[in-house]
């Protein structure tokens, strides 16, 4: 992860693992700020005119990832936006380098527990329909936690924290990072 200051449009893209409040933050934080609201899962849903589960069991994780990617590419066209990505947005290269392109970048990162009690019960997400969910869980995170401290400019510990509570300190560092346009 790199703190330092970077040239970028003005948008804030929120990065982490399934269940972090990735989109009950943006919420809050696109209010906040006065910025527009952008759901990269809600885009590849109206992209594919199906939902993220029927996407997965016709045609794939493969064409998921290909809308997936293509909608990504298209985030730096964003202007004084709160973006909500997908868990899986950083497990490309391109992928990644489109979100920097985009904006600010900030990992909602939560531990195993917190995971589980979010998302547990929730059968909208492919990825976690499996025998052990938790296994499933574990073994993920380990894969892409380096990819999400590589991929930020930021990071927030959300284990103790409301949506409230990271939304609002969230403003805080977009502000120093953005300065007037906020
Ligand atoms: C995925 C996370 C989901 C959704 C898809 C794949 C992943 O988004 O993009 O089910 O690979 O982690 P959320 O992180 O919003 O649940």
């Amino acid at each position: 992860m790199s703190t330092a200051r970077r040239q970028t449009p003005p948008n804030v893209i929120l990065i982490g693992f399934m269940g972090t409040g990735k989109s009950t933050v943006a919420r809050q934080l696109s209010r906040m700020l006065g910025f527009a609201l952008v759901d990269t899962d809600a885009q590849i849903v109206e992209r594919a005119g199906k939902p993220i589960t029927r996407i997965f069991a016709e045609d794939g994780e493969a064409a998921f990832r290909e809308i997936e990617a293509a909608v990504l590419g298209e985030l730096a066209r964003a202007e004084r936006a709160v973006v909500s990505t997908g868990g899986g947005a950083v497990t490309r290269a391109g992928n990644v380098e489109a979100l920097r392109a985009a904006g600010m970048v900030v990992w909602l990162d939560a531990g195993v527990e917190v995971i589980m009690e979010r998302v547990s019960g929730n059968s909208e997400r492919p990825l976690l329909q499996t025998a052990d969910p938790r296994a499933t869980v574990e073994g993920l995170l380990a894969e892409r936690a380096p990819l999400y401290r590589e991929a930020a400019d930021e990071r927030v510990e959300v284990d103790e924290l409301s949506g409230d509570e990271v939304a609002y300190g969230l403003a805080e560092s977009v502000r120093l990072w953005f300065g007037e346009v906020c």
